[in-house]
This record gives C-alpha cells, structure tokens and sequence, in this order.
C-alpha cells in the first residue's frame, strides 16, 4: 500500500487507513493511561468507553460486550480458548470448526484438541467455500461447548447463513461464534440480530490501523481470560488501554458501515469486471459460490491451470500487482492453502480482493497484467 505506483490489489490482508481513523489515532495518540484517576487519565478513558458504545451500535451489540484485543487473532484464541476452558469446568469439552476457518481459529482448536483439553470435530466446506447448516448440525453432540464459523471466508468470500446456524444451535443449547473480519466491510453484520455468542473483528480490514481488534462476548458466555493482570475490560482482557488504536478501531466500523451498502454497490460492479477480464484468459476459472448473493463483492478468487506459484508471484511483483498468491508456502500447484485443498481446488490459487480505495483503472491494469503474465508462468514452459 505504501509502494508507489502499485495496483494494490490485496485488501482482505489489509486496507488503507480511512481519514476518520487516522485523525482519531493523532488525536489520542499521547493519551494518558485511561486506568489513571487524575484528568487527563479519565478523559482517556472517557474515549475509550466513548469508542466501545460506538463499536456496539454499529454490531448490534451493547458497550459491555465489547472487549478491545490487539485484531482478531487474539480475539478468535480468546473466545475459542477462554470458552472451552470455562466450559470445561461444565463438563463440556467438544468444539466445532468448519475447515475454512482462519488459523487464528482453527490453530486454537487444534491446540487445544492436542493437548488433550478438547475434542474437535472439523466440518469440511462446499466446494464453493460455504459451510452448509446441516453439515455442522451433524456435529453438534451433547457436550459441545462452542461452534465457530466464520460469517465469510478470507479466501473464497464464500459468506455462510450464521443467522440461522445461531438460530439452530440456540434450540440445541450451543453457542455460536463467528469471525466476522472479512464480511464487515460490505455486508451488514448484526450480534443481537444474528443470535450469536461471540464475534471477532480486525480494524485493518475496514481502514483502522494493525494492531486493533474487538471480541464480542455476550454476558451470557463464560469465557476464562487468556492474560491476567489490572483487571481491564471486565477482568477478561488485561492490559493498558489502547486509547488511540481503539478510538481508531471504531471510528474506522463507523465510517465501515456508514459507506457500506454504496461499498457493495461498487465493489459488486468492480469484481464482475475483474472476474470477466480474468476468466478470458486461457486456463484461469473462478472459484467461491456461483451467486453474487453467496459471495462478497470484495473477492474474486482464481485457480490458474498449470501455473508456477513462485513465477507467478514473482511476475506479479515486478507488474507492480500486489495480490495474495498462498505462494510463500506453497512447494507446487494448489499446496499452501488450507481453504483451496478444503474446497478439493485444483491449479495455483490467486486471490484478487478490493477495498474502500479500489478503482476501475486497478481493475483494468490487473487484467491487463493477468493476460500478460499467466501464459509466461505456464508449468509445462518452464519444464521445457
Ligand atoms: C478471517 C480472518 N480472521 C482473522 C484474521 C486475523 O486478524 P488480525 O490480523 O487482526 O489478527 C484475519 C486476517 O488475516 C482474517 O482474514
């Protein structure tokens, strides 16, 4: 994003920071500490419990609900830890997570499940990404202590029914959580509407800065903290106020959803044209579900036939494309990504994913980049 002439093209990793958020972290940049008693201490956290009412209205949750972690890696462990093991003291030690969850979601349940301190059953998706009600009703027992599904994937954009999945394990006694990080920017997110127990959010995916999250946790979900030490956000998460990241975090959610429906508008508009362009080229398809209404207009997720994932990215650099190739990890077509081997996806996988800054021009230099460089990274020409 800070790379001159770059056609940025990796939102879902992180967006731009929005004038709103970046004026309310300078504001609050040198607050005191918002614990302290004296004024400046009280006016800080004045802010802060100014940021957490705001951050309510626009989830349909109330302020005490609204816990500020450091993204939403630490607000998935929380919830997915700190609700097993108060759970545990119940006599229920079974978590289910579909397979297209986040790490910072399904690592923490694998953790947990081997060290023995839960039993995990993983749902496997759609091959279009979605995680289907029944699938994950079929795996709900009586000690199920949480589900967590994601209310869109990071990957595919493949965005799941959590409205009725909560309405569904709430008859059954089972509380749901949802990271809700990558549907926020362009889909309506609704805590008290949907019926869930839990949300994770990250303010760098709605143009907050890095480093700022919120977990949701209605009062009704015991939930062990992971740090322990002043006692701050209702005892479940120590540590020194964020004040500014915080005032940031919400004043990015509330500018989020202020430009939100016009966002899709656009966005929608945007990835069909992109995705058109894409899938000219010889051996390029498009993945995620087939309906605009089951996919998010942000995503436009691609399989390339045959490519060399480290060619590709690499080409892609030297375009000054920026995109998420799942390269980095990846030793041969289609490897490095969990949701794409969930999902039983063939060829390299490339996600292209836009934002509140994407243009038609970004759209139109990213095609153009595609066409050039997806027949020169073909496997079988580098093996001749
Ligand atoms: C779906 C999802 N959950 C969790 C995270 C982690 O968020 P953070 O970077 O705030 O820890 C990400 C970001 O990569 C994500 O896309």
């Amino acid at each position: 994003m800070t790379e001159a002439h770059c056609t940025y093209l990796d939102h879902a990793a992180s967006t731009p920071v929005r004038p709103e958020a970046r004026a309310a972290l300078e504001r609050w940049l040198d607050a005191a500490n918002a614990s302290a008693v004296h004024l400046p201490g009280q006016a800080a956290r004045a802010a802060v419990e100014e940021a957490r009412e705001r951050v309510a209205t626009a989830l349909g949750a109330t302020p005490s609900e609204v816990v500020f972690t450091s993204g939403a890696t630490e607000a998935d462990n929380l919830v997915i830890k700190g609700a097993l093991w108060a759970a545990r003291e119940r006599g229920r030690q079974h978590l289910v997570v579909s397979d297209v969850e986040h790490p910072a979601v399904l690592e923490a349940a694998r953790w947990l499940a081997d060290r023995g301190e839960a039993t995990l059953s993983v749902v496997p998706p759609a091959p279009d990404g979605r995680v289907e009600v029944d699938r994950v009703l079929d795996a709900v027992r009586a000690d199920t202590a949480l589900v967590s599904v994601m209310a869109a994937n990071n990957e595919l954009g493949a965005v799941n029914d959590v409205a009725i999945l909560a309405g569904e394990l709430a008859e059954r006694g089972v509380p749901l959580h949802t990271d809700a990080v990558q549907a926020l920017p362009t889909r309506a997110v609704d805590v008290a509407g949907w019926g869930v127990a839990a949300l994770a959010l990250s303010a760098h995916k709605l143009g907050g800065p890095q480093g700022v999250g919120v977990a949701v946790l209605r009062r009704d979900l015991p939930v062990v903290p992971l740090t322990h030490g002043g006692g701050q956000d209702r005892g479940v998460r120590s540590g020194t106020f964020a004040v500014g990241l915080d005032v940031a975090c919400a004043a990015a959610l509330e500018a989020t959803v202020r430009d939100r429906a016009a966002l899709d508008a656009r966005l929608g508009a945007l990835s069909d044209r992109l995705a058109a362009g894409a899938v000219a080229i010889e051996g390029v398809h498009r993945n995620g579900p087939a309906a605009a209404a089951d996919r998010l207009s942000s995503h436009v997720h691609l399989s390339l036939d045959a490519a060399d994932p480290a060619a590709l990215s690499l080409e892609l650099d030297r375009a000054r494309v920026a995109a998420s190739t799942g390269s980095a990890c990846a030793s041969g077509a289609g490897q490095g990504s969990h949701v794409a081997a969930a999902c039983g996806l063939t060829g390299t996988p490339l996600r292209l994913s836009l934002g509140w800054t994407s243009t038609e021009a970004d759209v139109d230099r990213a095609v153009e980049v595609l066409a050039d460089v997806v027949p020169r990274v073909r496997l079988d020409l580098a093996l001749s």
